[in-house]
This record gives C-alpha cells, sequence and structure tokens, in this order.
C-alpha cells in the first residue's frame, strides 16, 4: 500500500509537471512561431530592394533631370549639355563622384538626392552605358 503511495505521489508530480510543461510551451510557442514568420517574411523582402534597384536607379535619372543635360539611349535621354553617357562609359565610382561633387554647369546632387539614390543611379548609368 505504501509502495502504491509513493508511485502515486511520484505520478501527480509527473501531472503537475507535465501540466506546468504544457503552460510554458502554450506561452512560449506562439512567440517562438512569430519569430519564425518574421524570419520568413525577411527573406523576401530583402530580394525585393535588391530587385528593383535598377529600376531606381532609371527613376532617379528621370526624376533629377540627368537626361535634360545627357544623352542615354537606355534612358531615352538625349540631352546634350553634358558629355554623352553611352560614349563616356562611366563606371559606377566615376558617376558617384561626380553626382556627389557637381562638375562645372553639372550641379551636386549631394543633399538633394540620399547615398541609396545616387548609388542606384550610379549603378543604373554605369550599367545602361556599357561600363560594366
Ligand atoms: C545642368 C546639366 C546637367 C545635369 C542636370 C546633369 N549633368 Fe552630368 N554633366 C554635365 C556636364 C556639363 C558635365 C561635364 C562636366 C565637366 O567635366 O566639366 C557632366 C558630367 C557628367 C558625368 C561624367 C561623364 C564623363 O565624361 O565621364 C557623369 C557620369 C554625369 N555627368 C552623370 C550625371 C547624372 C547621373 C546626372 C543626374 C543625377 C547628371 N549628370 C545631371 C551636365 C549635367
Amino acid at each position: 500500500v505504501s509502495a502504491l503511495r509513493v508511485a502515486d505521489s511520484v505520478l501527480a508530480k509527473l501531472v503537475w509537471l507535465a501540466a506546468a510543461f504544457t503552460v510554458v510551451v502554450l506561452l512560449a510557442g506562439p512567440s517562438l512561431i512569430g519569430a519564425k514568420k518574421h524570419g520568413a517574411a525577411a527573406a523576401p523582402a530583402y530580394g525585393a530592394p535588391a530587385a528593383s534597384t535598377a529600376a531606381d536607379g532609371k527613376a532617379v535619372f528621370a526624376k533629377s533631370g540627368c537626361g535634360g543635360c545627357h544623352t542615354l539611349a537606355a534612358a531615352g535621354a538625349s540631352g546634350t549639355t553634358g558629355p554623352n553617357l553611352d560614349q563616356a562609359k562611366p563606371d559606377k565610382a566615376a558617376v558617384t563622384a561626380i553626382v556627389n561633387s557637381g562638375a562645372g554647369i553639372m550641379p551636386s546632387f549631394k543633399g538633394k538626392l540620399s547615398d541609396a539614390e545616387i548609388a542606384a543611379v550610379a549603378d543604373y548609368v554605369s550599367s545602361a552605358a556599357g561600363s560594366k
């Protein structure tokens, strides 16, 4: 009889442990699932900006009026005030530098465009002009 009582109290403790474990899992479970959902959502979100960088660069080129002064066939631009970019074929570093600094009558776009926009337009111009 006393052996049964011992077994009974051990079982009772196990039941409590199981109940406590269930509660912990229930409490922690949603946050674990939530964390996984955040991770899964972040992966495609990282891909999206990368995929749209070229489009952004083209948009920055258009909205900044680069085409008013420069010819760049890919952008449908035929400006003649500045060098023809299809012929100059500036690389990304060259575009970044001159867009930041300006040169002669070309204005500096620093402060008018964000660093990300300047990087995007430099990427766009260098690849559209065929330097890379
Ligand atoms: C007001 C006219 C004007 C605008 C607007 C303009 N540029 Fe220019 N750009 C020039 C001129 C002029 C030069 C030549 C500067 C010099 O070397 O004296 C030049 C030079 C450049 C060069 C160097 C070309 C080479 O010979 O290697 C690049 C690249 C360039 N511009 C890109 C851009 C981009 C990108 C934009 C838009 C964000 C832009 N420019 C907006 C007039 C302009």
